[in-house]
């Protein structure tokens, strides 16, 4: 059975989407079937990261009213062929119920090994639909202050799901404030109350890439890449130090 991960954040812009495509292809690297899902209805762009815009014509909601099979609607990387994507609907009207949303991760967990959910930003219903069914949550936070007060927020709503299957990521960490990182690090834990899954320094790569749509151009000294490789290398179980930045 494949495994349901919600990519979330309380404050918007905080990298779930450059997240989940780097970290969705680097599962797909490690010989992982691998589903990115955008739950961002009506204000999806996780196909422009992956440059899957002109390939991605259905998307989840016709999968769930039975216009297309899984198997049609999820779109094969054209690069990276254990990496598949399935699009958000462009309009909120074709948004769908917790039951459907619940039917079609089903199907997922049997035809993928690893299915990370990208929600919108916020705590509404983008949000509801990527956490209800998911198996573990990743809060993806940069170290703003106002940004940690939201992932709180964030963890917050989300006492009901079991503690040991919440994760924290911090985003965007700057080699400027390499004295403080430690303690930046643990303010953030602290702040967020969650353990710490990884950490993705400010890379340049990751603006200019993914806003071409070049989720495989990373050299292998890319910062943001090497993160994501070893944050998918903890996802899938094995231990892996924090990386030195
Ligand atoms: N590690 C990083 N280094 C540099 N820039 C980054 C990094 N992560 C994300 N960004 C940039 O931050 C901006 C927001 O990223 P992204 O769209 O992934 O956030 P998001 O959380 O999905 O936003 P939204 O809440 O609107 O869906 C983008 O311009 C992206 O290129
Ligand atoms: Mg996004």
């Amino acid at each position: 059975m494949g495994q349901v991960i919600a990519i979330v954040s309380g404050k918007g812009g905080t990298g779930k989407t450059s997240f989940t495509a780097l970290t969705g292809s680097a599962l797909s690297q490690l010989g992982h079937r691998t589903l990115v899902l955008d739950c961002d209805v009506g204000l999806r762009d996780l196909d422009l990261a992956l440059g899957m815009t002109d390939r991605a014509l259905m998307d989840f909601s016709d999968v769930v009213a039975g216009r297309a099979t899984l198997e049609e609607a999820a779109v094969q990387h054209h690069r990276l062929p254990n990496l598949y994507l399935l699009t958000a609907p462009l309009t909120t009207e074709a948004a769908l119920s917790m039951d459907a949303m619940h039917a079609l991760l089903e199907q997922v967990r049997e035809q993928f090994d690893y299915c990370l959910l990208d929600a919108g930003a916020g705590l509404g219903e983008s949000f509801r639909l990527a956490t209800a069914n998911a198996d573990r949550i990743i809060v993806v936070s940069t170290t703003e202050p106002s940004c940690l007060r939201d992932a709180q927020r964030t963890v917050m709503e989300l006492h009901d799901f079991p503690a040991g299957r919440l994760h924290l990521v911090v985003n965007r960490l700057r080699r400027k404030l390499l004295k403080s990182l430690r303690a930046n690090i643990d303010d953030a834990m602290d702040a967020a109350g969650l353990p710490l899954m990884g950490v993705i320094p400010e890379d340049e790569d990751v603006p200019s890439l993914l806003g071409r749509g070049m989720v495989d151009g990373f050299g292998y000294y890319s910062l943001a890449k090497r993160a994501t490789k070893n944050i998918a290398r903890r996802i899938c179980g094995e231990k892996v130090p924090l990386m030195k930045i």
